[in-house]
Formats: structure tokens, C-alpha cells, sequence
């Protein structure tokens, strides 16, 4: 059962008006889609009549109409408000339906409420601010939900890439909590500029990790030294179905500047080539490979370790 909360399940120039869109949220089926109007409606995936999916179907006035007998299911209420075949004299019976979901659109992700309750004011996406050009995406990666905060703890490296930087193995402190988030913060390197003497090795760059403790989005940043953001991406991450995780995602860069970049990074902001990549296929062996530690803090939040994660961590090579 799912304790009530905001799931931001996808973005919002994903879908026109006119046009729907298939999602999974927590393993439930949900069509999205927008009337002519530019409003965005959420209903389960499976049309009443015979179950089949009405995410293929037409959006009309009165609503989305499944493609199969041409049922059409209102936007805000889910009622079935028209079945094609019903004589003059019959009406639509008021128990037939499916169920609707609230819709919210904040920052340029949709968010949808899952529970009994009524919604809570509190979007996942709100914190979420563009920053100059937007890159944006969306995949299903074959990774629970659960392992895919994790790793994004443990190993972001497994997960995404920043053009032209390294992220290093070495924790910079321990996780904290922040809110309903485990913050972490770990080492980064510029590629190409090797990484200097073991023992006086400085990390000019911050990769920032910020992982929901329960709903919520990912957020990582790129700092420098000083916090300065770089490049901000927030990542929705919802359960699919079969252990896999539907992600979108938006992301930018600010417009810092550093001097002690390399020629690659400068190069690649000149030519406006993409700062970050999110994966889409994800490598096991890397996965497996990974030490399981500031996860723990997810799974057992208070037990906080005073002593400090760099202590295992493997030292960057
Ligand atoms: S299956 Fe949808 S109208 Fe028949």
C-alpha cells in the first residue's frame, strides 16, 4: 500500500495537447494526457470495459477514449461519460469508471498523487530550477527503484557521467540527512589533468548527491571547490514493473565559471556539446562491484555513523 504522497512521473513537454502518455508509477499503469486546453489529467491504464490499455486512444472533449469500444472516461473524475453503442433511451451507468489520479505540473515535471488522502501541497520537482539550456530525458532501466537510490549513493558513476570530469571514489565526509534526503558529497576530478600526489591530492570539483529517503527526486550537482554549481540535474525515479525504474529527467548548467578547467571542458561549452549523461543501460558488473556503504544510511537513516566513509573507501587510481 502506498502511504499518500506526489510522485513526479514525467515531463511535462513530453506530452502536447491532444496526446497521452503510458507511465508506471509504483507498479500502476497511468495514462497521462492533455486536453486542447493545455490541461493535464491522470487516469489508471486500463480501460473498465475490458481491461485493455487506453493510453492508445484518442483524446476527445469529453475526455480519453479507449481504442478498443470507443468508451470515453472523463479527465478529472475518471466516469465513463459516453459508450458509442448505448441506444437512445439508455444512459451510461453512474458506477462505471476508472480510477483518476490528482495531477500537479511543477517546474517542467508532472507529478501525480498516489493514496487515499487528499494530495499534499509538497511537489517532489519543486526545488528544481532551470538554469540556461535544458537537456532533458526519460528511460527504463532494468534496476529496482530501491537499488538505483542506492547505487546512486554508492557508485553514481554506475549511473551518469559529466562531460569531460571524473568522479572519484573518494567521500568528501559522511552522508547527512537533509530533510527527507541523504545528502553526500564525493571528489571529483577534471579528465586529463591527472590527479597529483597520493598524499596531497585535491579534488577541485564536488559531485553532490541527493537521494530521496522516501518519494521525491534525485538531485545531483557538479561544484566546484568553492560550491559554486556547475550543472544541476534532477532525476525522477519511479518503480516499473519487473524490477525496473522509470526515470526522466532536467538538467543544465548555471553560469559559473572556473578558472582551473581544462581545454575539454571550455571546448565542449563553446561548441555547446551535452554536459551530462544519464544511462539508460546500466552496467551489472560495475553495479556488483560496488562497495555497499552510504546506502546503509538510506535503509537505517538513524543509525548515523560518526566515523568517517573515506576510511573504506577504495583510494582513487
Ligand atoms: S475495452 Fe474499452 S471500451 Fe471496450
Amino acid at each position: 500500500m502506498n502511504n499518500g504522497q506526489w510522485w513526479a512521473v514525467g515531463l511535462s513537454d513530453a506530452i502536447e495537447p491532444g496526446h497521452t502518455l503510458a507511465v508506471v508509477c509504483e507498479g500502476k499503469p497511468i495514462v497521462l494526457f492533455r486536453d486542447e486546453a493545455g490541461q493535464a489529467f491522470a487516469l489508471e491504464d486500463r480501460c473498465s470495459h475490458r481491461r485493455v490499455p487506453l493510453s492508445p486512444g484518442p483524446v476527445k472533449p469529453g475526455g480519453l477514449q479507449c481504442p478498443y469500444h470507443g468508451w470515453t472516461f472523463d479527465g478529472n473524475s475518471g466516469r465513463c461519460t459516453d459508450i458509442p453503442n448505448l441506444g437512445r433511451e439508455e444512459r451510461v451507468p453512474s458506477s462505471y469508471g476508472v480510477t483518476p489520479y490528482p495531477v500537479a505540473e511543477a517546474n517542467g515535471f508532472i507529478h501525480v498523487w498516489l493514496g487515499d488522502w487528499a494530495p499534499g501541497e509538497y511537489l517532489p520537482a519543486a526545488s528544481y530550477r532551470k538554469t540556461g539550456i535544458e537537456y532533458t530525458g526519460s528511460a527504463v532501466v532494468s534496476l529496482a527503484r530501491d537499488h538505483y537510490l542506492d547505487v546512486m549513493l554508492d557508485g553514481p558513476e554506475c549511473l551518469l557521467a559529466f562531460t569531460g570530469v571524473q568522479i572519484t571514489d573518494f567521500f568528501l565526509g559522511d552522508p547527512r540527512q537533509d530533510g527527507d534526503h541523504l545528502v553526500l558529497d564525493r571528489g571529483a576530478i577534471w579528465k586529463g589533468k591527472g590527479v597529483g600526489p597520493a598524499f596531497v591530492r585535491d579534488y577541485p570539483l564536488v559531485v553532490r548527491t541527493s537521494v530521496p529517503l522516501v518519494g521525491g527526486v534525485i538531485t545531483v550537482e557538479l561544484l566546484s571547490v568553492d560550491e559554486e554549481p556547475l550543472i544541476t540535474i534532477c532525476i525522477a525515479a519511479t518503480e516499473n514493473r519487473r524490477g525496473t525504474t522509470s526515470l526522466c529527467w532536467r538538467g543544465g548548467l548555471h553560469g559559473s565559471t572556473i578558472s582551473d578547467s581544462t581545454m575539454r571542458w571550455r571546448f565542449s561549452r563553446v561548441i555547446g556539446r551535452k554536459p551530462f549523461e544519464v544511462f539508460s543501460e546500466i552496467d551489472g558488473n560495475a553495479i556488483a562491484a560496488l562497495q555497499i556503504a552510504p546506502s546503509l544510511e538510506r535503509i537505517w537513516p538513524s543509525s548515523t555513523a560518526s566515523g568517517s566513509y573515506s576510511s573504506f573507501s577504495p583510494e582513487v587510481c
